[in-house]
C-alpha cells in the first residue's frame, strides 16, 4: 500500500461515506474507514470496527492509527468527519435521554474530539493536512422532529469555524471546512420516508423528492466532495452546500 495519500473517512461503510471510500481509493489514497461494520474489502482500505457513539472507544481507535502516520512522509492527508445519525425522529419529548446523548455523542463530542487528536498528533507534520466535516442543510434550517440532529450540525458548522480560526495562527495549519451534502439516496433517506407524519411532518417533501429523482447519488456527491477537497478551492473555515456549487 502507498502511503503518500491518506484518507481517514468514519462511516465508510455504507451511503456517502462508502462512496467516499471508493473515490479515494479510485485516486490513489490509502483509505482508512471507522464504523461498526466494515467498508467493502480493498486492498487499499483498512476498515478499523468501533461504536464512534463512544468518544472514549472512538479514540482508541483512532490515535495508534495517527501515531503511525505521523512517522511516515506523506504528501497529503484528510480526515472526514462522515458517520452521523437523524437520532429518534420525533418532537423532542419523545426522544429518550439515551438517544439524546448517543446522537449528540456521534455527531459532534466524537468528530470534536477525533479533530483535536487529528490536529495534536499531526502537529509537526509538514503536509496538507485538512478535515472536512460532512454537515447539513439542517444546520441552518429547523425542521420540527429533528431537535437534536439539527443542533448537532450546527454545532458542527460552529465546530469548523471555531477550530478553523485557530489554525489560521499555526505554523502547519490544518484546514477545516463543513460541507452540506444535499439530499441523498442513502439508508438514512429511507429511515426518513419510513416515518409517520404524526412523527415528523416534512416527510411528505423527502418521499417527493424520491418520487421525482430529486435525491442526489452518493457517488456523484462523493466525487464533488473530491474536488471541492483536493483542487484547494476551499477557503479555511469555509461551509460549502454542494447544491449551490
Ligand atoms: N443522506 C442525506 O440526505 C444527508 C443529507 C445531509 C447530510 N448528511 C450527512 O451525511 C453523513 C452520512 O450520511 P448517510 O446519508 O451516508 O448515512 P447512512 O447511509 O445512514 O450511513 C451512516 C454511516 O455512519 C456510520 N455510523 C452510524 N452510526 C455509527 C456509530 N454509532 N458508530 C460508527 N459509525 C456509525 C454507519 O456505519 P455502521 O452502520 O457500519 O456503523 C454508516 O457508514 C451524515 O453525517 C449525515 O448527517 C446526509
Amino acid at each position: 500500500m502507498d502511503f503518500k495519500k491518506i484518507a481517514i473517512i468514519t462511516g465508510g461503510s455504507k451511503g456517502i461515506g462508502a462512496a467516499l471510500v471508493r473515490t479515494y481509493v479510485k485516486h490513489g489514497f490509502s483509505v482508512f474507514s471507522l464504523s461498526r461494520t466494515a467498508a467493502h474489502p480493498h486492498p487499499a482500505v483498512t476498515s478499523l470496527l468501533v461504536d464512534l457513539s463512544d468518544p472514549t472507544d472512538a479514540l482508541n481507535a483512532l490515535n495508534p492509527l495517527l501515531k503511525r502516520i505521523s512517522r511516515l512522509e506523506l504528501s497529503e492527508i484528510v480526515f472526514i468527519n462522515n458517520a452521523g445519525s437523524l437520532g429518534d425522529v420525533a418532537p423532542i419529548e419523545k426522544n429518550t435521554p439515551e438517544s439524546i446523548q448517543k446522537t449528540i455523542a456521534l455527531n459532534i463530542t466524537t468528530p470534536i474530539c477525533l479533530s483535536s487528536s487529528f490536529v495534536k498528533k499531526l502537529k509537526d507534520c509538514k503536509t496538507s493536512k485538512r478535515i472536512l466535516n460532512i454537515s447539513s442543510g439542517a444546520a441552518k434550517k429547523p425542521y420540527e422532529g429533528w431537535t437534536v440532529y439539527c443542533s448537532s450540525k450546527a454545532g458542527l458548522d460552529m465546530a469548523t469555524r471555531t477550530m478553523a480560526l485557530e489554525q489560521n495562527s499555526e505554523k502547519e495549519p490544518v484546514k477545516i471546512n463543513s460541507i452540506y451534502p444535499g439530499v441523498v439516496e442513502t439508508g438514512m433517506q429511507r429511515q426518513l420516508r419510513n416515518t409517520s407524519e404524526k412523527e415528523f411532518k416534512n416527510v411528505k417533501r423527502f418521499i417527493e423528492l424520491k418520487n421525482n429523482d430529486g435525491l442526489l447519488t452518493p457517488t456523484e456527491v462523493a466525487e464533488k466532495i473530491f474536488h471541492l477537497d483536493t483542487d484547494a478551492v476551499l477557503e479555511n473555515g469555509a461551509i460549502v452546500d454542494i447544491r449551490q456549487l
